[in-house]
């Protein structure tokens, strides 16, 4: 096997060598384990000459932004710059219902706001950031046949169809991809060695066009992602206190556009349905659903129905992938 922490030492040697001395480095932070641990291995090789973005983008969970920026200042001590487009992203999203226009509206925006803090920080430092960083994994690069030299023989079919080519091809930046022969776990183990919080290292995988992806139809209608958020928390909250995060690959509400009638104290209600998904699986591309204890769902359904406004009924997902997927959409 490798060695990780020789892994970690090649690789940095590996940036110094190429960056040149006055060069300056992008990347955007997703939160996410692939580029909060990339970003902090290149900010080990070459410090402050890395400036980091996170996007606040309206569609992230609750305290999202909160607790990576702290993580990010508290624990890694990143040089992170915080973007607010909520805005930006919720008027374009403004009555749109189909997924694969959500999903192009998000991805466009995202790129605009990536322009133009580059631009900023061009303004800023007279010079144009020459690379950037992304947190593509092996299983992202790779569908059967490992790259020559890589030292992998397995044919490993994992493929992550989301994560590359996000990022706009025409800004000339040259890429440093200091993960991209590893997998999963053992990006895991290199944050560990970088002192990345263990917590963090271990958090479910979070889709990039974020509740935009869970909230079906308009997400700007109503307080959608505002239930949405509450219900999300409690939901993991609770699989935290029942000791169980760790067994499942992801777990996750989901805001239907449907309202039914309910009764709560001597009122009739109408009003929204949550569903709660959960799964295990080893790489994503198939999934068991997640088979709680009764006590445990039951405590759930009445707390979100007891403390989030809006909410009168709770159903679980139980299909697995295939037939279905993952996200809802
Ligand atoms: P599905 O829903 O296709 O999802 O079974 C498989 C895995 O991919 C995640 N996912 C995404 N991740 N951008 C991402 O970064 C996306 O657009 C996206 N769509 C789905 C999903 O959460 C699951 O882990």
């Amino acid at each position: 096997g490798w060695k990780m922490e020789d892994v970690l030492n090649e690789e940095i040697k590996a940036i110094k060598g190429m960056v040149g001395a006055e060069d300056h480095v992008i990347c955007a932070l997703s939160g996410g384990v692939d580029s909060t641990v990339a970003a902090t291995l290149v900010h080990k090789a070459i410090g402050d000459r890395l400036h980091c973005v996170f996007v606040d983008n309206g569609l992230l969970r609750y305290k999202e932004r909160e607790r990576v920026m702290e993580t990010c200042d508290q624990d890694l001590h990143l040089p992170v710059t915080c973007v607010d487009a909520t805005e930006q992203f919720l008027s374009k999203l403004k009555g749109v219902v189909d997924p694969e226009m959500k999903r192009k509206i998000i991805g466009k925006e995202f790129i605009s706001i990536f322009d133009a803090f580059a631009q900023d920080l061009d303004n800023k430092l007279g010079k144009r950031p020459a690379y950037l960083v992304q947190g593509t994994l092996y299983p992202d690069v790779i569908e059967s046949c490992p790259p020559p030299g890589s030292g992998r023989t397995h044919s490993h079919t994992i493929k992550s169809h989301h994560n590359v080519g996000g990022l706009p091809k025409d800004m000339k930046l040259k890429l440093i991809e200091p993960l991209k022969l590893l997998f999963k776990d053992e990006v895991r183990e290199l944050g560990r060695i970088l002192e990345v919080p263990v917590a963090f290292l271990k958090r479910h995988p979070f889709p990039g066009p974020g509740l935009a992806v869970r909230v079906l139809g308009d997400v700007t209608e109503g307080n959608a992602l505002e239930i949405l958020r509450q219900v999300d928390e409690i939901f993991i909250q609770s699989i935290k206190d029942a000791g169980i995060y760790d067994s499942i690959w992801q777990a996750f509400a989901v805001f239907l556009p449907v309202r039914s009638v309910g009764v709560q104290g001597d009122q009739r209600t109408h009003s929204h349905v949550v569903a709660l998904r959960a799964v295990t699986s080893q790489d994503g591309m198939t999934a068991d659903w997640y088979n709680f204890e009764h006590k445990f769902l039951d405590d759930v359904a009445r707390k979100i129905c007891n403390s989030v406004r809006g909410v009168n009924r709770v159903v679980q997902d139980i299909t697995s992938k295939p037939p279905s997927t993952i996200e809802w959409e």
